[in-house]
């Protein structure tokens, strides 16, 4: 199998940790790392160890003039997104945008359009739809093992603090356009992507804990006609938060921490059927009570066999590889990353937060 040539615009915690950490891994036998672009000095001197035979520059502009580049990874600034991926565009370049794939819904859709202009390919770096938890989801969903969904609780919560450039809305950080790709994209799975989903409520504050002016509270409720209700937080002040998904059905809850999972449910028909009472309820002494029982119920726990950051990262390329070199679809396209987008920037607008920086 041949492989294809990246290049790769970024090298921090997702340049080197995520992408990266998968070329350089045994699960990659689809890319080889050819050029490594970034600013700073030190950054681009051990990439030269860490990808043996690349070459690195300080400007990606260098990568204009290479012939041999089948993809480019933009995992620079979120801020940057959207300008550097449109000259790689206009440059006939492959591109491979880290979340968010840009600002507005506006530059998402010229992104989009220029691709198809220029006849290359553009998709967002999504890789929590290749996540072994997310693929259970929606299996538990459609094998109505807990009954008809009727609410999803996402929560990417913690009681800590930051104070990056994720935390400036000048460089389009803060947690709905940071953390927010993730569990929004999950919501968008859940709802199965129905065309009348929307964001039905949202609430965006910077609780001054961390530093910066970004939205270090989100929450977002997100939903269509007949379908469960999505409600996620992304918060950085819940010292209590023990789940990362949970979903209510009508006969049952799943919940996970991303690698652990854990289901409980009754089954139809095992249990003695109940009639309403329209009167008092007592006990066998004839005391007041209240309804008791012992249900049957079933239980089950697992551990996933790896999370978004590893299997997701890996299944992401393998389905790149096929798009560029067969033309197949992928399961995550630029279409969902731009709605992704659309409720970001809706629930911004909904709650503006004055800028410090
Ligand atoms: N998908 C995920 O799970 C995930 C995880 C982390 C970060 N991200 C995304 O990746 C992007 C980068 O975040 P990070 O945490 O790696 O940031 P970082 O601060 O750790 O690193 C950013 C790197 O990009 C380089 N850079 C910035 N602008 C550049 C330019 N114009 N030319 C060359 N190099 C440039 C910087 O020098 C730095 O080394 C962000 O958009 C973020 O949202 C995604």
């Amino acid at each position: 199998m041949k492989k294809l040539n990246v290049a790769i615009i970024g090298q921090g915690r997702s340049g080197k940790d995520i992408h990266g950490a998968y070329f350089v891994s045994k699960r990659n036998v689809y890319f080889n790392v050819k050029y490594v672009v970034d600013l700073d000095d030190y950054r681009r001197k051990i990439s030269l160890k860490r990808y043996p035979g690349c070459e690195v520059f300080k400007d990606y502009r260098e990568l204009f003039k290479k012939k041999d580049i089948d993809v480019v990874i933009n995992a620079s600034y979120s801020d940057l997104h959207y300008a550097i991926s449109k000259e790689l565009i206009m440059h006939g370049l492959n591109v491979v945008v880290e979340k968010p794939l840009a600002k507005s819904t506006k530059e998402c859709q010229e992104l989009i359009d220029l691709a198809k202009k220029k006849k290359v390919f553009i998709n967002a770096f999504q890789q929590t739809f290749y996540a072994p938890y997310y693929d259970d989801v929606i299996r538990i969903m459609k094998h109505d093992k807990i009954g008809k969904i009727l609410e999803v609780s996402i929560r990417y919560n913690s009681l800590s603090r930051r104070w990056d450039w994720q935390t400036l809305q000048k460089r389009v950080g803060g947690n709905a356009y940071n953390t927010g790709p993730h569990p929004i994209g999950i919501a968008l799975g859940v709802l199965d992507f129905d065309p009348k989903l929307k964001l039905v409520y949202s609430k965006m504050v910077h609780t001054l804990m961390s530093a910066g002016d970004y939205d270090d509270y989100c929450k977002l409720i997100i939903s269509a006609p007949n379908r469960p209700v999505v409600d996620i937080e992304i918060n950085n002040t819940d010292a209590f938060n023990n789940y990362n998904l949970r979903m209510i059905g009508t006969r049952g809850t799943y919940q996970t921490n991303i690698m652990n999972y854990d289901i409980k449910y009754i089954n139809p028909n095992e249990n003695v059927k109940r009639v309403p009472i329209g009167t008092f309820i007592e006990d066998k002494d004839k005391n007041p009570c209240f309804c008791s029982e012992k249900l049957i119920t079933h239980e089950e726990h697992g551990t996933y066999n790896g999370n978004a950051i590893d299997v997701g990262t890996a299944l992401f390329y393998k389905d790149l590889y096929l798009a560029l070199t067969k033309k197949q679809k992928m399961r995550v396209t630029p279409e969902i990353a731009m709605k992704v987008i659309q409720i970001i920037e809706q629930a911004h607008k909904d709650n503006p937060i004055k800028r410090r920086f």
